[in-house]
């Protein structure tokens, strides 16, 4: 939700911060902008829509000077248009900011009544006019930046630069991420590493609260009393190449035939095929106490949450409560003292998710984490850690991270089983030599890639597409139809099977396109009774199970997908492959944007 990136430098920096936005563009892509600072002043280029809209711009206007800061922006307060395109500028003061105000009418209220004029919808720019009339009160940029943070409500990271100050960019964050990169006799702000990638790989964390005077020869952060504090310098291991798409067509074609790889290593982390058991990474928690989890996550992660609750109630015997981070926080939960709260988030930064956390927290409750950026502010406030090794994930439809996730998840029930006493030595050995056939078996799903974009026209004209499934694989269902209205903006939606006979079936005709997932096992008799309902009333069904499952019930499908045999545990980390697979080729088909689709951004940092 926003990319920043800025440098403070000793060549002309413009290209160096448009290539610094290419590599944060999955953020948002409403617009972007960049202003650069020479001999006092400010050069900007900003266009709507995505980042060939700015480069065109550029090739129009130079913007020269050796500092400057960029941005890409998915809107929030404000359509998607040029005056509110980032970086604004009150005065001497240019800004470019991720997150929201959430103050900001007053803040704007107080500045218009001072004689401040306005020239964009968004709240960012009360900052700047903030900033510019501390400054003009005779504060220095330092200490204007200092007296105005903690008049700003809300969830934020902002980079500064001042028109009259060529040695000087300040950065600020609070619950947005940002970090800090260290060159040689060059630094730089970046709302992630992958950003700063090419320029440094020693960066430092900003922590919540944090701001920092950065200068071409070195930087000083301050916490959020305006104590000076160090942060460790690290190696960030962030590769540029991580974000190019190599021979792929799309980020997300990419990273769906990246999954046997990504889970094989996620898993790697967890098991020990040696002597068949579950570790998880270090911790101090006494599992075996738990007895209630409360698994809080979004969109894609809330999905994968779904299918653990399944497997921690069937392993481990906790009963688990699971909620979508923006209705749990405000629900008032009841969450007694010792219990587990579990969070899933690829990205360790959505706002809802990390909101319902802190709530948790003050609840008393013990935080576990699974998180694909192992640097961002879910993963360093969890007291257990539990990483997904999926890399950096740019398509904005989630994937690798999806079966990532699961992969931990299964880890983690087994875990918790073997903390209770219900799961032998044997059955925790099973389950180890399952998981690892997992990715082959999602090898062989991908070996599917040609019949399924075959059947993409069957699914691209309609208006309405329905996705059954049962037990683990209703969320599949749900991930499924989220897939597809993600990224080729068909309405879909997800039913567990033997719900459809409650409202759905209304919808079935021979227009509205069902797609049915049942691994031949414990549901499937009972989701073929369902599918059965929908091809009585002339429902075009794709059905998607393993040979046996389609002999039994191919009969009459306009479609079919065989996927392997697969063990039931490992069965919706198989099943995600062919639902990802039709929603990209559906939106290929399509012609849609596949790995920036309208409106959405990859991660969300607004509530
Ligand atoms: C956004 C993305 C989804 C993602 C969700 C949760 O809506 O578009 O793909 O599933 O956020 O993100 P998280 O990073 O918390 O998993």
């Amino acid at each position: 939700m926003c990319g920043i990136v800025g440098i403070i430098g000793k060549e002309p920096v413009a290209q160096r911060l448009f290539d610094g936005l290419k590599r944060l563009e999955y953020r948002g892509y409403d617009s972007a902008g960049i202003c650069t600072l020479e001999n006092g002043d400010f050069s900007r280029a900003r266009a709507q829509g995505k980042l060939h809209n700015l480069k065109a711009e550029l090739e129009e206007k130079d913007l020269p000077g050796t500092l400057g800061i960029a941005h890409t922006r998915w809107a929030t307060h404000g359509v998607p248009n040029v005056p509110n395109a980032h970086p604004h500028i009150a005065g001497k003061v240019a800004l470019v900011v991720n997150g929201i105000i959430e103050n900001f009418k007053s803040l704007r209220e107080e500045l218009q009544a001072d004689g401040r004029e306005f020239l964009s919808e968004t709240d960012s720019e009360v900052v700047a006019h903030l900033v510019d009339r501390e400054m003009e009160r005779g504060k220095d940029p330092q200490e204007a930046v200092a007296a105005i943070l903690s008049r700003l409500h809300g969830a934020f990271a902002i980079a500064f630069l001042f028109q009259d100050e060529p040695e000087l960019m300040i950065g600020a964050r609070r619950g947005a991420p940002l970090t800090v990169g260290a060159g040689e006799g060059e630094n730089y702000l970046g709302s992630d590493a992958i950003a700063l990638a090419p320029l440094t790989q020693k960066i430092a964390y900003l922590e919540d609260g944090d701001w920092v005077v950065v200068k071409r020869d070195g930087f000083q952060i301050y916490d959020s009393d305006n104590d000076p504090v160090e942060r460790e310098l690290v190696e960030s291991g962030a590769s540029a190449s991580a974000v190019e798409k190599g021979n792929y067509r799309h980020f997300m074609q990419k990273e769906i035939f990246e999954q046997p790889a990504v889970v094989a290593n996620t898993l790697a982390s967890y098991m020990r095929p040696i002597d068949g058991t579950v570790a998880l990474p270090d911790n101090d928690l006494d599992l075996s106490t738990i007895d209630r989890v409360t698994i809080v996550a979004c969109g894609t992660s809330y999905y994968a949450g779904m299918v653990a609750k399944y497997w921690i109630e069937k392993f481990a015997r906790v009963a688990v409560d699971i909620d979508v981070a923006s209705e749990f926080r405000y629900r008032d939960p009841v969450l007694e003292k010792g219990g587990l709260a579990l969070f899933i988030s690829q990205s360790g930064e959505t706002a809802d998710t990390l909101a319902a956390l802190d709530h948790s927290r003050e609840q008393g409750q013990i935080i576990a984490a699974v998180v694909n950026v192992p640097t961002s502010a879910m993963a360093r406030e969890a007291d257990l850690l539990l990483p997904t090794h999926a890399g950096p994930e740019i398509g904005v439809a989630s994937t690798k991270a999806f079966t990532c996730q699961l992969a931990v998840l299964a880890a983690f029930a087994a875990n918790l089983a073997r903390a209770k006493g219900l799961m032998s030595a044997d059955e925790e050995a099973e389950i180890v030599k399952h998981l690892q056939e997992a990715p082959e078996a999602i090898n062989e799903a991908l070996n599917h890639d040609d019949d399924i974009a075959a059947m993409a026209h069957l699914v691209a004209p309609a208006r309405d597409v329905l996705y059954l499934g049962r037990g683990p694989d209703y969320p599949l269902a749900l991930e499924g139809a989220l897939k597809l209205k993600e990224i080729s903006y068909i309405h879909a939606e997800g039913y567990a099977a033997g719900e459809m006979k409650h409202g759905p079936i209304a919808l079935i005709d021979e227009d509205v396109p069902v797609i049915v997932l049942a691994p031949s096992g414990p549901y499937f008799e009972k989701t073929v009774s369902n599918m059965q309902e929908v091809r009585a009333r002339g429902g075009k069904i794709i059905f998607i199970s393993d040979a046996k499952g389609l002999e039994e019930a191919g009969d009459g499908c306009v479609a079919t997908i065989e996927m392997p045999e697969a063990h039931p545990l490992i069965q919706p980390i198989v099943y995600a492959v062919p639902v990802q697979l039709l929603a990209y080729h559906v939106a290929v088909a399509k012609g849609t944007d596949v790995d920036q689709p309208r409106n959405l951004a990859k991660s969300v940092t607004v509530e």
